[in-house]
């Protein structure tokens, strides 16, 4: 009975496994026998969905040795993650049998790299947690108007004149007024990955069973883009060049080479079979009084400028369609009409995904009220600055991603995102990310009635701390106030009670 209890009490897994049955004793042989694709396997998961079925494992721990069961290499790996977290914690294995499979398709983490240049090895070391927490989809911004970060041959000057920047983080280099520099220059900083770095970030990923997204965002978020190459800005009706505009001109057709050649060689480099193209946050501001805008408004009939976004986007996505590939794009991309095959990421609340789920659209959710890993772990007054409300451990791991409304087959997964305009260095967007992204993990892996969150917040400390020790900077869970324990997203009003009960 107290060894029962003693096993069930070390299961260190996160997230946490589907189907776990402790048994009598330790393992004490390292002997580990896979079995690929067996009979019997096939009949345990035979119900589940074909993209459960891919990643499911069985895993049977016996005192003489170890059994992995799975119909895919996948499997096997996501069978050899939960091994390696067990071991993490450098004590006998416990005997078990864990059959387990995910819960979504869809387990993200966005990367921004345009606010902060971070760098291959940074980013292999977020592959490796990744590929521990059973995470799947890696997104890497490359470019916003803050800088460039992807070598592309035919637009040269993309990162020779926007990689580099005046102000070592986005708001020095705001506070400057938006300059530029170039590589060498002595108050330059930033950088770029050169191809050859992408596609070894790429095969690093892959061989974790990791895929890539890349975004090129457009046509808002793109300063950089009419900086380096001027002619895909609009002009005002006197024929002014818009210099510093925050859009992308969708009446020059110069847009379109241009992107057009960009995302040729993006697709070169990433196989995979997303491709997101921004969407959001368009200002619009300069459309309305670009002679270019105002033709290609009149040459298809528009009465509003919004309309011009919807035919940048779909004609993006008609030339990513023709690749072989689908886009996802933010929500905003739904309300100027996208064809069905689009991908919809929710970012501003849920809403986005809920109307994009009942118009039939595939959904990726990362509500900012939620995902935005970003924003607020803890007090104002004890965290570096952040953005947004507070995103506790707590709160972020009570997000349920199917909402009210939402057809459960049309939501592939959700996503945390990392915008990097508070977090400079590479140490500080670790600490941002863990442990918010083992709730994340556990969310869009384990079964919703699998979860529990004072069991989960145990395992999470102690996974912590083998982060630590694998050399991750880390939130320190030890010093979380009772306001982020109790896992309310706003400040209380006076008198309410903030009631700590995660132990
Ligand atoms: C976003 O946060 N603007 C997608
Ligand atoms: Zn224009």
């Amino acid at each position: 009975m107290i060894a029962l209890l003693l096993s069930c009490l070390l299961l260190q897994i996160i997230p946490i496994p589907a189907e776990y049955t402790p048994a009598q004793g330790v393992c004490t042989r390292d002997k580990i026998c896979v079995k690929l694709n067996k009979c019997a396997f096939k009949r345990t998961v035979a119900a589940l969905e074909p993209f459960q079925q891919q990643e499911a494992y069985r895993l049977t721990v016996k005192p003489g040795r170890i059994v992995i069961e799975a119909l895919t290499p996948e499997g096997e790996f996501r069978a050899r993650k939960s091994l390696e977290q067990m071991r993490l914690e450098g004590t006998p294995l416990p005997c078990c049998t864990i059959t387990d499979w995910p819960r979504f398709k869809h387990r993200g983490l966005m990367l921004d790299e345009s606010r902060s240049f971070k760098g291959v090895e940074f980013i292999k070391k977020q592959i490796d947690a990744m590929a521990l927490l059973k995470l799947n989809v890696l997104h890497l911004h490359l470019d916003d108007s803050a800088g460039w970060r992807i070598q592309i041959d035919s637009y040269p000057d993309l990162t020779a004149k926007t990689a580099w920047r005046i102000g070592w983080d986005y708001f020095a280099w705001e506070k400057g007024g938006y300059k530029f520099s170039t590589q060498g220059s002595p108050e330059a900083t930033g950088g770029c990955y050169s191809k050859a770095e992408l596609k070894e970030i790429v095969e690093y990923a892959a061989q974790r069973y990791i895929t890539v997204i890349p975004e090129i965002e457009m046509p808002g978020h793109s300063m950089e883009v009419g900086y380096a190459y001027p002619e895909v800005l609009c002009t005002t009706s006197s024929g002014l060049s818009c210099r510093g505009a925050w859009d992308l001109c969708p009446g020059s057709e110069e847009t379109f080479t241009l992107l057009e050649g960009v995302l040729t060689e993006v697709m070169d480099i990433f196989p995979s079979p997303f491709i997101h193209i921004g969407g959001d946050e368009a200002t619009m501001t300069t459309w309305h009084d670009c002679p270019k805008c105002r033709a290609r408004m009149a040459r298809e009939g528009y009465t509003d400028v919004k309309q011009l976004q919807g035919y940048l986007i779909r004609r993006i996505e008609d030339f990513v369609r023709r690749h072989g590939r689908r886009i996802i794009g933010w929500d905003e991309i739904l309300e100027t009409g996208v064809s069905p095959d689009a991908v919809i990421q929710s970012w501003r609340g849920t809403a986005g995904g809920v109307n994009a789920s009942k118009a039939g659209r595939e959904v990726v959710m990362s509500p900012n009220t939620h995902c935005y890993y970003n924003y607020y772990q803890d007090l104002i007054r004890k965290e570096p600055a952040a953005c947004g409300e507070l995103v506790s451990l707590r709160f972020t791991y009570g997000y349920e991603p199917v909402a009210d409304g939402m057809d459960p087959a049309l939501v592939r997964g959700l996503q945390a995102n990392l915008w990097c305009e508070y977090i400079p260095t590479p140490e500080h967007a670790e600490y941002m990310l863990y442990p918010r992204l083992f709730a994340l993990a556990e969310t869009a892996w384990s079964p919703a009635g699998r979860k529990e969150y004072k069991a989960f917040r145990k395992r999470a400390r102690r996974l912590l701390d083998s982060f630590r020790a694998l050399g991750y900077k880390t939130f320190d869970m030890d010093n979380e106030s009772d306001l982020a324990r109790s896992g309310m997203q706003r400040f209380p009003p006076e008198g309410v009670p903030i009631i700590v009960d995660d132990e």
